[in-house]
């Protein structure tokens, strides 16, 4: 049997039931799509429902205010994908009277919209020939053909794409790409693959070659960065704290923090209170400063390693400025600082 033809008989046997599954309405497979980048299902979903349930149409999400879509995303991580998201569903809503493109070609011109979601969505929508290449693709071809050319080079993008494009079902572009979506997920998974009840492994090239722990190649990444963070957590005498929000390029644009100094080793007190005197002096400032935790709370990002240390800072007053403590959980945060606000239970303060 051919390639793609074993591939949907798996997948009709086997397919995962999922609630954008039941739907061809882009807005939906759009939200779904831009959820699962970088993200497992089982992350991805309760985030899907919540989405959905908010912001049943593009309209609604165009509506919201980009506080209450970083909420929605709060702990999704990859917040460029939320920003770029709302972006979208204001241009969709406003200058498209909320009908999304209807190919791969037009869907490509959107904010936040590659090559993967562009073949997804014109393949699952409107049965566009589409193939998408995701890291499941990836895995599923390198292993079956044995190819040993890095997934994240620029040859190696090229000769995937290429591939895949050789192999959709031309018939069913829909039900094939999620079929080689899922079968990387559930069959051909990077660890521990079921090789012994594959339908691919009379022809697997690297599982004849005895290369399945081998592939796909992936090309090392940059060193990780360490980087410092000192949190400055105010409780003034009228149970207020401060926030700001995170501007400019970088991680978390858009959310909030809590005062933050970032130094470039762990410092003490001494050198916190002598390097942030904007926020610790003025009147009504007389703080008294204490450690929260001494080990540093090391947050992972994929390029980046933060060690991350709250200061709490008492005795002060913050007057307008201030927000109350029972509002803090409000805000859209890091996860990192929504566990420090849960563990340390600041909005019952
Ligand atoms: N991962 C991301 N999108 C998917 C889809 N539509 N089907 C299966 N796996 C996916």
């Amino acid at each position: 049997m051919i390639f793609h033809k074993i591939l949907i008989n798996w997948y009709l046997g086997n397919k995962r039931d999922l609630p954008w599954r039941n739907t061809n309405d882009p807005y939906r497979i759009w939200l779904s799509e831009i959820m699962l980048q970088q993200t497992r299902i089982e992350q991805g979903l309760p985030y899907y429902m919540s989405f959905t349930s908010s912001f049943p149409t593009v309209f609604d999400l165009a509506n919201a205010s980009q506080d209450e879509v970083l909420k929605l995303w709060q702990g999704l991580g990859y917040y460029s994908r939320a920003r770029n998201l709302h972006e979208t569903a204001k241009f969709v809503a406003y200058e498209l009277e909320g009908v999304f493109p209807k190919n791969y070609k037009d869907l490509l011109k959107l904010k936040g919209i590659g090559d993967y979601t562009a073949s997804a969505i014109s393949s699952i929508c409107y049965n566009e020939v589409a193939p998408v290449v995701d890291g499941n693709v990836y895995r599923v071809l390198a292993r079956y053909f044995d190819i040993d050319t890095p997934i994240n080079s620029s040859a190696g993008i090229k000769e995937f794409k290429a591939l895949a494009a050789e192999l959709i079902d031309e018939k069913n572009p829909a039900t094939y790409n999620q079929a080689i979506m899922d079968f990387g997920a559930l069959q051909c998974k990077p660890q521990n693959p079921l090789c012994e009840t594959c339908p691919l492994s009379d022809s697997c090239l690297a599982l004849k070659n005895n290369k399945i722990a081998l592939l796909p190649v992936k090309l090392k990444k940059a060193k990780v960065k360490k980087r410092y963070f000192n949190y400055m957590v105010f409780l003034s005498d009228e149970n207020k704290t401060l926030l700001e929000q995170r501007i400019g390029k970088g991680i978390w644009e858009g959310l909030y923090q809590f005062p933050l100094l970032e130094s470039t080793s762990l410092i003490d007190a001494e050198a916190l209170l002598a390097e942030s005197s904007v926020f610790l002096e003025g009147e009504g400032f007389d703080p008294k400063i204490t450690l929260y935790n001494d080990t540093p709370i090391i947050h992972k990002l994929s390029h980046q390693h933060i060690y991350t240390r709250f200061w709490i800072v008492e005795n002060t007053k913050l007057g307008d400025i201030g927000i109350p403590l029972t509002k803090i959980k409000e805000y859209p945060v890091p996860v990192l600082i929504a566990n420090f606000i849960n563990e340390f239970e600041l909005s019952e303060y």
